[in-house]
């Protein structure tokens, strides 16, 4: 018998393994409690539930699918609190998450929009979509979700699906296991203070492939790094001409370890069409290449304002406090997404200069005629088309003041 907790999150009070009980004192949540529950996940799930009530704006869905569940918790949210009168399957191995699942289906009146099945997600994701191709997929695994993107890719309707998936596998994604990177995501990831970036445009990358096998175009709605994580929202349809042209969307990002200049070449252009220019005289590098990767746009605005207007018509209370301000740095973001974002520490570090504000910097940009934001992944970076020897020169200018 699993010793259970009740939880409330969002618009739900729901029921999951007692994680003080298992975890003792280090509340270290590990995929070896009965039934998987990480409260600080929280924030991955509040956006997941505006993005999904902004999408649901332009799209129908009659029916979703989260093939690892857990407790629940995300789908019943998504069920609670999302507008429409979709229907769920859940899956999961452990019978302990099934059995919860179930009362929590129970628990919330929710018997008949939700069907929990107990077994293996690769295989029940392609047999219970056989009747009818699901709209949504959610994939929320403890790790890397790329063993169920394929079947996940196929269980989506044809016309027109979304698909939401998580990464914590953040040492892989971020320059740790290069050999794991290749054979996970199909490309490289370098260490960086831009790394997240790549972690998520390698997840992105990987994602197109798999849809472009399956003859599927994607489009990208929404990213989110945080934490220890990334997620990625795509719609994906199949259309095969579209997804032929979206091939001039992988590319690679160089970036110089001596000065921080990065540049994004496409992989139909040859890097001696695209010469890197240091941004520093005589910089000798070394130089390291990520990639093959998605070099595509992340965000549709719609998908960000529409996310925006529902917190907005909502009450605050029922989200995490760094909701509105990670909104508002993506829709700001999404203006400069093709280029990389700057850490300035890391930049201020290599120059021996004090960080300035990030609001600071940003004015004074764009000031000078550039255009600058700021970016959600992470709060000491910007986005600027300012060429790199312009920032330090501003960052020089505002440490005069
Ligand atoms: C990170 S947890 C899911 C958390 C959940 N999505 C949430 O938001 O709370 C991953 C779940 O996947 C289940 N799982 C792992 N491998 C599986 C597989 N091959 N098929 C189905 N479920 C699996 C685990 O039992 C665990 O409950
Ligand atoms: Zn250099």
């Amino acid at each position: 018998m699993t010793i259970e907790k009740e939880y409330t999150e969002g618009r739900i009070t729901f029921l999951s393994a007692d994680v003080e009980h298992y975890s003792g004192n280090k509340k270290q949540i590990t995929a070896s409690l009965p039934v998987f529950y990480n409260a600080r996940m929280r924030l991955n799930r509040d956006i997941s539930v505006l993005f999904l009530s902004s999408y649901l704006r332009d799209n129908k869905i009659e029916t979703m699918c989260e093939p690892l569940t857990g407790s629940g918790v995300r789908t019943l949210r998504y069920l609670k609190e999302c507008p429409g009168d979709f229907t769920a399957k859940l899956f999961d191995v452990n019978p302990n998450a099934i059995e919860i699942a179930r009362k929590n289906i129970k628990k919330l009146n929710l018997v008949k929009r939700a069907q929990v099945v107990k077994g293996d997600a690769k295989i029940l994701v392609l047999t219970e979509s056989r009747e009818k191709r699901f709209d949504y997929v959610d994939i929320d695994p403890f790790g890397t979700p790329a063993p169920y993107l394929n079947a996940a890719v196929q269980s989506l309707n044809p016309d027109g699906g979304l698909l939401a998936l998580t990464a914590t596998d953040m040492p892989v994604l971020c320059g740790g296991y290069q050999s794991v990177a290749l054979r996970r995501y199909g490309g490289f990831s370098v260490r960086a203070p831009f790394v997240h970036e790549i972690a998520v445009r390698l997840l992105e990358g990987f994602a197109y492939r798999v849809a472009g096998l399956n003859d599927y175009s994607i489009t990208p709605l929404a990213v989110l790094s945080t934490d220890h994580y990334v997620r990625t929202w795509i719609k994906i349809e199949a259309d095969r001409k579209k997804s032929n042209r979206q091939t001039e969307n992988l590319g690679t990002i160089r970036f110089c370890e001596g000065c921080m200049q990065t540049q994004t070449t496409p992989l139909a252009l040859k890097y001696d069409e695209n010469e890197f220019e240091h941004a520093i005289p005589n910089c000798k590098g070394p130089m390291r290449v990520a990639g093959p990767l998605w070099i595509g746009d992340l965000f549709k605005i719609k998908q960000l304002k529409g996310a925006q207007e529902v917190f907005n018509q909502d009450d605050a209370s029922y989200y995490h406090r760094r909701v509105p301000r990670i909104l508002d740095e993506m829709i700001e973001e999404d203006a400069l997404i093709d280029i990389p974002f700057i850490d300035l520490h890391a930049l201020c570090d290599l120059h021996n200069l004090t960080p300035p504000k990030n609001s600071d910097i940003i004015e004074y940009l764009n000031n000078v005629g550039y255009n600058a934001t700021r970016t959600h992944f992470r709060p000491t970076a910007i986005r600027t088309n300012a060429p790199l020897v312009e920032v330090v020169s501003a960052i020089k200018n505002l440490m005069k003041r």
